[in-house]
């Protein structure tokens, strides 16, 4: 991974994503197993470590989409780990091996509530089962993640022998994990030190919910504790709260440590990949990856911003693929409206900036559109700023492109054609967004024909542009 830079002698640190496992876990959210395969990709190429695919015990369709995956695996189109989960269950552990993933995860409870009301197991029993349990996996040549389920409410003298015990049947890696998100960052670092120093040759997972809202910064504290892998969905998803977000995650320890864990200006890629795969959409103040993250309203803020972006920003939006936003209204100040005005290819003298200010105050519309920016001022000063009507016929001809071909490929051979102006790959129900210009409707039509014709496109939808905003200069 050339993106990630580590000083001397410091542990890597790695991403494991479990949006498919336990982002699964969500309630309202089933993955088909194209979606399944379409993540795991997207996780690999934006370079987490390693991915937990699933349980092929809980559904048949969860099996098969495990073993696609530990095929492109093997055929060298996914890079990362791939990590298959399963209770401690000697039938479920043979299945689970029998997939031949590069691990398997052996979850068991390791608090006293869940050993005495789930396992029913006092807790020697419990290591005996965990000795067992792990042994089965090893001897069927795989490697092997021991998860002590609710370790954070477990005995930390007692996490210790179970760790010993797992480290010793052949687990070379044991997840640590906060089940109910009752960690907080002192505590987090306290059972990683520990755990850490008394068993220094196994590799160490947090894997954080967040019931109280502190799964980052529990995992961040787990990696200054010990840990050198961090648990991670994207969005967020998970049982109840969910768990740490790859997009926060991989953001504040960029911000806090200098180092890139995964191709951090991706990141709204494969946020948008499961949002549409899920069909839960991030609220707008999610960090790093929800609108609002680098989106300025007040005018203090905004003006603070135009004069140098770090007085409001911890990282340049560009770092995590976004883009910088203001938003108008009330709340706005002259800097903000004159550099709305000014982006909008209008330059204006101070009392005009002063006038419009006094409308957009009054207005209480709660987000300004440019349109209806552009109409204070034709109000103000009594002079038209039309939105341009085109001459050429512009359309926007969007694709879907067949499953079994490369939508690359595809786009390759669009681009080629005449009167088409761009073709972008997309997120979402459709691949591939082409911009055709054209003379008249007939050429139009002609030139949606010929992307019909092409090999692998599906289906296409069509929208003809009616008008674009002024972006040609006007000086007052
Ligand atoms: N190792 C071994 N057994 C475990 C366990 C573990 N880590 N965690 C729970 N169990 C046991 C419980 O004690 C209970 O056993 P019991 O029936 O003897 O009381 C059983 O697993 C869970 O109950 P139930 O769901 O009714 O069992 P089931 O045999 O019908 O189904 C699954 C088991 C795993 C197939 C089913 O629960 C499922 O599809 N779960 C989805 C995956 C999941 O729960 N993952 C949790 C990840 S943290
Ligand atoms: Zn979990």
């Amino acid at each position: 991974m050339d993106f990630a830079i580590y000083a001397p002698g410091e542990r890597r640190v790695r991403i494991l994503d479990s949006t498919l496992r336990e982002g699964e876990q969500t309630p309202g959210v089933v993955f088909s197993e194209e979606w399944r395969v379409r993540i795991a990709k997207a996780l690999s190429d934006i370079g987490v470590g390693m991915i937990e695919v699933g349980d092929p015990n809980v559904a048949p369709d969860i099996k098969s989409a495990i073993k696609k995956i530990v095929q492109l695996k093997k055929e060298g189109a996914i890079q990362s780990e791939i990590v298959v989960h399963s209770r401690a269950v000697k039938q479920d552990l043979e299945t689970a091996a029998s997939l031949e993933p590069d691990r398997v995860a052996v979850f068991y409870g390791v608090s006293d509530v869940h050993l005495k009301y789930k396992h029913r197991k006092t807790r020697e029993e419990a290591l005996s089962v965990i000795a067992d349990m792990v042994s089965l996996v090893k001897s069927h040549g795989v490697s092997v993640r021991f998860t002590a389920e609710d370790a954070s409410r477990a005995d930390l003298d007692y996490l210790v022998q179970v760790v010993k015990v797992a480290r010793g049947a052949g687990a070379d890696r044991v997840s640590i994990a906060d089940t109910v998100g009752v960690f907080t960052p002192e505590r987090a670092r306290e059972y990683f030190s520990k755990v850490r120093a008394a068993v220094p040759d196994v590799g160490l997972d947090i894997h954080a919910h967040n019931d109280f809202g502190m799964a980052v910064a529990n995992s961040l504290a787990a990696v200054e504790g010990g840990a050198d892998v961090v648990h991670t969905t994207v969005n967020g998803l998970g049982e109840r709260a969910g768990i740490t977000p790859l997009q926060v995650f991989a953001a504040a320890y960029y911000y806090h440590k200098g180092v890139k864990l995964v191709k951090l200006e991706k990141l709204p890629e494969i946020t948008a990949m499961v949002e549409a795969a899920t069909g839960i959409t991030l609220m707008p103040t999610f960090p790093v990856s929800g609108e609002n993250a680098f989106t300025h309203k007040a005018g203090v803020h905004q003006a603070g911003v135009l004069s140098n972006p770090e007085t409001y920003e911890p990282i340049p939006p560009e770092v995590v693929g976004r883009a910088r936003d203001f938003s108008l209204d009330k709340y706005s100040g002259r800097k903000a409206v004159q550099h709305r005005l000014e982006r909008l290819g209008v330059s204006v003298p101070p009392d005009v900036v002063d006038k419009v200010v006094e409308e957009v105050k009054r207005s209480n519309v709660p987000r300004l559109r440019d349109e209806d920016l552009l109409e204070i001022l034709e109000r103000v000063t009594n002079m038209k700023f039309k939105a341009i009507v085109n001459r050429h016929i512009e359309a926007f001809v969007w694709l879907k492109v067949a499953n079994n071909v490369y939508t690359t490929s595809v786009a390759r051979r669009v681009a080629a054609l005449k009167n088409v102006v761009s073709v972008s790959e997309i997120t979402g129900d459709y691949d591939v967004v082409v911009k055709v210009v054209a003379e008249n409707a007939e050429e139009l039509n002609r030139v949606i024909e010929n992307i019909r014709e092409i090999k692998g496109v599906a289906a296409t939808l069509t929208s003809l542009v009616l008008k674009e905003l002024p972006v040609n200069s006007h000086t007052i």
